[in-house]
């Protein structure tokens, strides 16, 4: 791609950017968020046009129309946000808009079903092709993503963090599936914001930086913190533990659940939250965090157990009740029930606090926006103005503004489902100092994240799920990402050697 150049209203998001991949190589594409990694993509697969420059595939200068034209050219896409139909089946996403025909005109559904099967199969997922997408995890999710790009026999596979939504075992997954198309002689383009990915699995990488090319890197010249200062344009030491002691000796308890059971997910767990504590969930996806989450959230009623609030016990029937009590509720899943795409990002964020803010059911403006500036402010949230529909902002972008929704109603508990996902390193550092500073202030937080160096920055306690109990709990300096991750490998490890018995 050369002399790119693309602006929307009001934004230059690529300003001559130049950016080559070689053949059979993986490259990371890099930068903050905002930086114009996902507009250049879009260029490349054809669903932006660009304002200048030009595409030059296989020798070949090519500007694809739509995602379709990319297609026959022989570059597939996963997108950041999963473009998939969740009510229907897993054979007819993989196939969606180009079903194999049988002679008169008819789909062959046999034959999408067992392609379908042999590709999953091959990447080590085991599912039952023919049920709806929707009863599977997001991570299940998006190795269907990845199945349909896969089928497609690109020459060039991209894919816009396939990552942020993965478990250490399911990247690991995915990353036997990119090394077995490199043998094949594919290019992988490779977004993240986890810097050690791009160790383990990228030959070169591009940067960017406010719309412009930063530099190609060879990886083996880079180390995280080079890589990282190319980013942010400035020196950058290593994110640290910024916590102090949390002192438990005279600390009130603000949460107690006991003996919780829900659906297939939580079988017998119980927890308890001290005032001004971060309390961390670990564990792999299904372990039942989530979902201990939103039983407390009052979003899941539990089929047995209890809930105590300050020692009085609560009967959440919806997540109205828990909010009027001070508790808040990042969810991981932005698309779906995060984030209201049509909307502005002012009213994305003050979504929550309406009712604090307005007086017989007409909302003060002048308080909406003193709140609404204070937080884009705060978690630097990048957009031309609080007025943009808040599909326009990149992914990372939308993720601080739904964090600031629930920032700014003054919690007394924020539950975060992965709060950092998506997210690049520069923020990520503001929004830990800031979980650090909410706990400083006597508010508590519950932090479910996959990533273990995260829990082990942040967290005053964890405790280990495993299939809806507790497996273990780590107060202090027992809280290390290798004995987090040895816990739960051990689990699986005994877990396997159950079931192979
Ligand atoms: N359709 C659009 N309309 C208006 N502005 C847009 C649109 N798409 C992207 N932008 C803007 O272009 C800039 C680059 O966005 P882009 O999504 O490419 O960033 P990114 O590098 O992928 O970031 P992230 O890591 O957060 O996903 C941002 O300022 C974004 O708000
Ligand atoms: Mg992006």
């Amino acid at each position: 791609m050369q002399g790119i150049s693309k602006r929307f209203l009001g934004v230059v998001a690529l300003d001559n950017v130049g950016f080559q991949v070689g053949k059979g190589e993986v490259h990371a594409l890099m930068g903050e968020n905002g930086a114009g990694k996902s507009t250049l993509i879009k260029i490349l697969t054809g669903i932006y046009q660009k304002d200048e420059g030009e595409i030059i595939f296989d020798g070949r200068e090519i500007s694809p129309k739509d995602a379709l034209e990319a297609q026959h050219e022989g570059i597939s896409t996963i997108y950041q946000e999963l473009n998939l139909v969740l009510f229907q089946t897993v054979y007819e996403n993989v196939f969606l808009g180009r079903e194999p025909m049988k002679k008169g005109r008819v789909i062959d559904r046999k034959e999408m079903i067992r392609r379908s099967r042999e590709v999953l199969d091959d990447m080590g997922i085991h599912i039952d092709v023919t049920m709806p997408l929707k009863s599977y995890s997001t991570a299940v999710q998006q190795m269907v993503a990845i199945a349909r790009a896969l089928t497609i026999n690109a020459k060039l596979v991209v894919m816009d963090e396939p990552t942020s939504s993965l478990d250490t075992q399911e990247v690991e997954v995915l990353f036997g599936v990119i090394r077995k198309l490199v043998e094949k002689e594919v290019s992988v383009i490779f977004i993240t914001h986890r810097l050690d990915e791009v160790f383990e699995i990228a030959d070169r990488a591009t940067v960017l930086k406010d719309g412009r090319l930063v530099g190609e890197f060879d990886v083996r010249e880079l180390d995280q913190l080079k890589l990282v200062s190319h980013m942010i344009g400035r020196e950058f030491s290593a994110l640290e533990r910024n916590k102090k002691d949390f002192d438990y000796n005279d600390a009130q308890t603000q949460v107690e659940v006991k003996d919780i059971y829900q659906g297939v997910r939580l079988n017998g767990i119980g927890i308890d939250i001290k005032k001004g504590e971060v309390l961390g969930l670990a564990g792999l996806l299904g372990s039942g965090r989530t979902e201990l989450g939103r039983v407390i959230f009052g979003d899941l009623l539990p089929d047995e157990g209890e809930v105590f609030y300050y020692g009085k016990k609560q009967h959440f029937k919806q997540t109205e009740d828990a909010i009027k009590l001070g508790i808040g509720f990042c969810t991981e899943d932005r698309k779906v029930e995060g984030i209201l795409p049509n909307l502005s990002v002012k009213e994305n964020i003050t979504l929550a606090m309406l009712p604090q803010i307005s007086k017989f059911g007409v909302v003060s403006q002048k308080k909406q926006n003193e709140v609404v500036n204070k937080f884009i402010e705060r978690l630097k949230v990048k957009t031309p103005s609080p007025n943009q529909i808040i599909k326009n902002l990149s992914g990372g972008n939308q993720q601080k503004a739904l964090l600031a929704r629930w920032l700014c109603m003054n919690p007394k508990l924020v539950i975060m489902d992965e709060p950092t996902r998506g997210i690049d390193v520069g923020a990520k550092a503001e929004i830990e100092a800031l979980i650090q500073e909410l706990a400083a202030q006597g508010i508590s937080v519950l932090m479910i994240s996959s990533e273990m160096a995260e829990l082990e920055r942040n967290c005053d306690r964890v405790v280990v799920m495993r299939e809806g109990k507790k497996l273990a709990e780590l107060k202090g300096a027992e809280i290390q990402q290798d004995t987090i991750t040895e816990i739960i490998a051990k689990a699986h490890h005994d877990l396997s050697e159950e079931v192979a018995l």
